[in-house]
């Protein structure tokens, strides 16, 4: 399936679809008055890492708490977003199991709960705004050097459009960034080659502006400030932590174009064919600049060569998780079937290779694998902030 096209299409204009999608203003508008209207979080609200899920909150189409169900989750990130099913069951069962009580789980989160406690099975380094965990010892901070960086690359604000290309740009420096200053940067086969590239690409194809002229979608300044809680003068910005804001006038991307798992991955192999190293695991050594390429084939016992991993990122990864489930839970297989069998419904487009079983082994290299938790650690020794 090829959705777009491999090269940028001029600035400000992005990486359109090769069928432009329809636009229908009264189904695309999201309502953000009455009951919807942005309400800042109390401090007994969770906000977490996940700007989306903090705007769903702040507006009520998730619970204002910020604990959710998985019907919840799937819900809200469709009508609002316009994720598919699909990629929003798969995202929200695999939280609910792995960081929840199996049913429900916490945007926010403490010690090994919700997205913040998850650190090494969900949340991960190298995100777009948010500080890696033993880099600066929490996962919940929003670094303004990083923010800068990607809003600097659209300078004028009058054209300024954060699509695919500018985001792929960015995503490759916060991957370098990560090599170079988190000793134990990890990008690790679900939470680096599926997740990371999620907190990426999610940014341009959910939080865009859609209209009549521009159906694929255009992610401006104000916008962008917007979903990420930043505020104040341009010389001065702010981030408010927790204050993610639908903006009035937002039209969400059309139904017809529902941004599913199959859709996701095509965005993956445009991010991996800029740079062949997002499709391989890899981790430091315990100091900065000391990254290795973990091989895909002993990972997964065989069942993947680093090519098919590289031709087919999402399914190495999708596969590789559930695989994880029962030795991260300590859940009995009765009681994850399941679970087990929605993840595999939501992945089944994709026709992926299965793998049998997983070799953990080759992580031993990296000493930042093994240290499950969050939202809180010490800094890594030799670890450089910005
Ligand atoms: C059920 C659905 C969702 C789940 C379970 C989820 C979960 C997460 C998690 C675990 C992270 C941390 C990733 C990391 O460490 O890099 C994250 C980050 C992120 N999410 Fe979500 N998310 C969901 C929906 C959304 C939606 C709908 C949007 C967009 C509107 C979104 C946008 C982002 C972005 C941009 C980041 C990166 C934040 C940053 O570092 O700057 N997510 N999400």
């Amino acid at each position: 399936m090829k959705r777009q096209s491999s090269s940028p299409q001029g600035s400000g204009v992005g990486l359109l679809p090769l069928v432009p999608p329809p636009f229908d203003a009264s189904a695309q508008l999201i309502d953000v008055s009455g009951k919807h209207a942005f309400t800042p979080p109390s401090a007994s609200d969770a906000r977490g890492q996940c700007p989306g899920l903090n705007a769903l909150a702040n507006h009520n189409y998730l619970p204002h708490n910020g604990v959710a169900t998985i019907a919840q989750f799937v819900d809200a990130t469709t009508k609002v977003f316009g994720m598919g099913v699909d990629l929003a069951t798969f995202l929200s069962t695999y939280g609910a199991v792995l960081d929840g009580n199996g049913l429900s789980w916490s945007i926010k989160g403490g010690e090994h709960v919700g997205i913040g406690g998850s650190h090494g099975n969900y949340e991960t380094d190298s995100s777009p705004l948010k500080s890696d965990l033993f880099q600066y010892g929490t996962n919940q901070k929003l670094v303004m050097s990083q923010f800068n960086k990607l809003y600097g690359m659209q300078p004028d604000a009058s054209t300024a459009n954060y699509n695919l290309d500018v985001l792929r740009t960015f995503r490759n420096d916060r991957f370098t960034e990560s090599i170079e200053k988190n000793p134990l940067f990890v990008y690790g086969p679900f939470e680096g080659m599926a997740v990371s590239q999620a907190a990426f690409t999610f940014i341009y194809r959910f939080m865009a502006n859609h209209s009549a002229e521009y159906p694929e979608g255009v992610l401006n300044k104000d916008v962008l400030k917007s979903f990420m809680s930043i505020s104040g003068p341009e010389n001065n910005l702010v981030w408010t932590p927790g204050y993610e804001q639908i903006p009035a006038n937002w039209y969400r991307r059309s139904e017809l174009d529902a941004y599913t798992i199959p859709y996701f991955e095509t965005d993956i192999l445009y991010f991996t064919e800029s740079n062949p190293q997002l499709s391989l695991v890899g981790c430091n050594e315990g100091t900065v600049n000391s990254y290795q390429n973990i091989d895909a084939g002993t990972l997964s016992n065989g069942a993947y060569s680093a090519q098919d991993a590289a031709a087919n990122p999402l399914c190495f990864a999708l596969e590789f998780a559930q695989l994880e489930l029962p030795g991260l839970t300590g859940l009995a297989s009765t009681l994850l079937s399941p679970l087990l069998s929605a993840l595999n419904s939501a992945t089944s487009a994709l026709k992926c290779k299965p793998i049998v079983s997983v070799n953990n082994s080759p992580l031993a290299l990296c000493p930042g694998y093994s240290l499950y938790g969050g939202p809180t650690a010490p800094v890594a020794p030799g670890a450089i902030q910005s």
